[in-house]
Parts: structure tokens; C-alpha cells; sequence
């Protein structure tokens, strides 16, 4: 039998949260990261032009004899995951809207669940037919707040304006609609984490909003796969463009000693 690395892919850091949720649950298995940093962001584009990006950061991770692909990107899960599927069929291709959306219903209470992610995620409703077809009953709310990412991308975590930008898109989403659940629908949100409870804990004292991402149930659906992963803890990261901001906020999740970059060309 064969074995491999594991490969996951994102525009840029964002799919960094799902690689160390898979890290931390698989810690000896070697993986492959690729963030598209030519091309982010993918949440402001087309669902052809998402398709096409996301099936060469596929061909490539295929070409590194990956056993299985992570799309750690809700954007090419929304928008392309069928096309991925059906381009390269002998690869497992997990999406990360299905596993957010079950950690979504599970989550939720009351059944009213708000979604945050990018224009084009948002647009597709991927995440509202996904809760619908495990909770048809739920009350789904969707919100673009294409602001995010760049902010993420640059690190500013702990950062008025990141605040001031957050109070902007929740207060609206959290004062109209009685949400208790509030999935955080792009791979970049999970960095805005701490920032995102405490606008939420100062918006409405009174009500606890379930944070939800989908890194952890991902990596579940991944482990229930059963593959024959590489081990040796090898860690492989790639961007398509500039590695220095990209490097950072890798070495911050993974570690230590400095991580191993390449530029690759798609
Ligand atoms: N991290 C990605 C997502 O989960 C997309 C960010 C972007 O490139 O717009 O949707």
C-alpha cells in the first residue's frame, strides 16, 4: 500500500488554521501546504476563476503525491468542490462547508445560526443548503465581510480598526436576529477569533454566541478516512508569491526553528 503526506490548500494563511487543527489531532503525519498567495483573494471572484485557481493548487499537491487534499478554503469548497472531485477522481478532496456546518447545527440551540464568509461563499449559499439539508428548520443568516481577509493577511489582530470593522458587519447581523451559533465561514476568520468573541461579548451581553469553524470536524472526517498517511512529521509549505508575511504567521503556528518555503509557479 501506498502512503503519503497529507495536502491542504488555501489562497493564502487562512487554511493554516485547518493545518494545525490537523496537526494537533495527527501530529506525526507529514503534510504538504499550499497558500495561492498570487491569487488571493478568491473570495472576491468568480466561481469559474475560483475553480480554475483551486484545480492547479490540486494538480499541485497531486503532483507531490499527496493520498488526500484538504480544501482549507470555504471558497473553492463552495464554489468548486464537485469540479475538483470530478478532475482528479482518484484523489479524496474533503471541502471544509459540510464539516462547518454540522459543527454549526451542533453547536446551535435555538436553531438560528448566522454565517460570516466572503462575497463569493455568501453568494453561493453553500453553507445555508448545507445546514438546511441536516437542519431544514434553521433560520440561516448570511454576511459577507470581504474586509476580513486582508486584515487577517496583514496581522492585524489586535487592532482598532479590525475592531471598529468587526462592530460594522456583526452589530446588525447580532441585533436583527437572535443568533446563537456564528459560523466563522472563511479559513482566515479563526485568527480574528479573539477579536471576534469580545465585539460579539460587547455587542450583546446577554446572549453567548457560539464561535464555529470547521478545522476541528474537518479533521475528524479526514482521520475517519482511514488512509495510509506518510510519517515523520515533515512539514512542507509553498506559497505562489511572496513568502515573508506568509512566513510569519506560519512559523507563529508551526513552530519554532522556522519552516521550510518555497515560491512554486502554478
Ligand atoms: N480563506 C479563504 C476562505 O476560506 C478565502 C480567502 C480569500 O481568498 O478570499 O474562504
Amino acid at each position: 500500500m501506498t502512503s503519503g503526506p497529507i495536502g491542504v490548500f488555501d489562497s493564502g494563511i487562512g487554511g493554516l488554521t485547518v493545518a494545525r487543527a490537523i496537526v494537533s489531532a495527527l501530529p506525526d503525519v507529514d503534510l504538504v501546504y499550499l497558500g495561492d498567495t498570487a491569487r488571493l483573494p478568491y473570495g472576491a471572484k468568480s466561481p469559474l476563476t475560483v475553480t480554475r485557481y483551486a484545480s492547479r493548487c490540486v494538480g499541485f499537491l497531486a503532483a507531490a503525491g499527496v493520498e488526500a487534499v484538504v480544501v482549507a478554503c470555504n471558497t473553492a469548497s463552495a464554489l468548486a468542490l464537485p469540479a475538483l472531485r470530478e478532475a482528479f477522481p482518484d484523489l479524496p478532496i474533503l471541502g471544509v462547508v459540510s464539516p462547518g456546518a454540522r459543527a454549526a447545527v451542533t453547536a446551535s440551540r435555538t436553531g438560528r445560526i448566522g454565517v460570516i464568509g466572503t462575497e463569493a461563499t455568501v453568494r453561493s449559499h453553500s453553507y445555508r443548503e448545507a445546514i438546511h439539508a441536516l437542519a431544514p428548520t434553521a433560520e440561516v443568516v448570511e454576511l459577507p465581510c470581504p474586509l476580513l481577509v486582508p486584515l487577517a493577511e496583514v496581522g492585524w489582530i489586535d487592532h482598532p480598526v479590525t475592531r471598529l470593522t468587526l462592530e460594522t458587519y456583526l452589530a446588525p447581523l447580532v441585533r436583527d436576529h437572535a443568533i446563537d451559533a456564528l459560523v466563522l465561514g472563511c479559513t482566515h476568520y479563526p485568527v480574528l477569533e479573539g477579536p471576534i468573541a469580545a465585539v460579539l461579548a460587547a455587542l450583546v451581553p446577554d446572549r453567548r454566541i457560539a464561535l464555529v469553524d470547521s478545522a476541528d470536524a474537518v479533521t475528524r472526517e479526514l482521520q475517519a478516512l482511514g488512509l495510509s498517511l506518510s510519517l515523520g512529521g515533515r512539514r512542507r509549505f509553498a506559497v505562489t508569491d511572496l513568502p515573508d508575511r506568509f512566513r510569519s504567521m506560519a512559523e507563529a503556528f508551526f513552530g519554532g526553528g522556522g519552516i521550510a518555503l518555497e515560491v512554486v509557479d502554478l
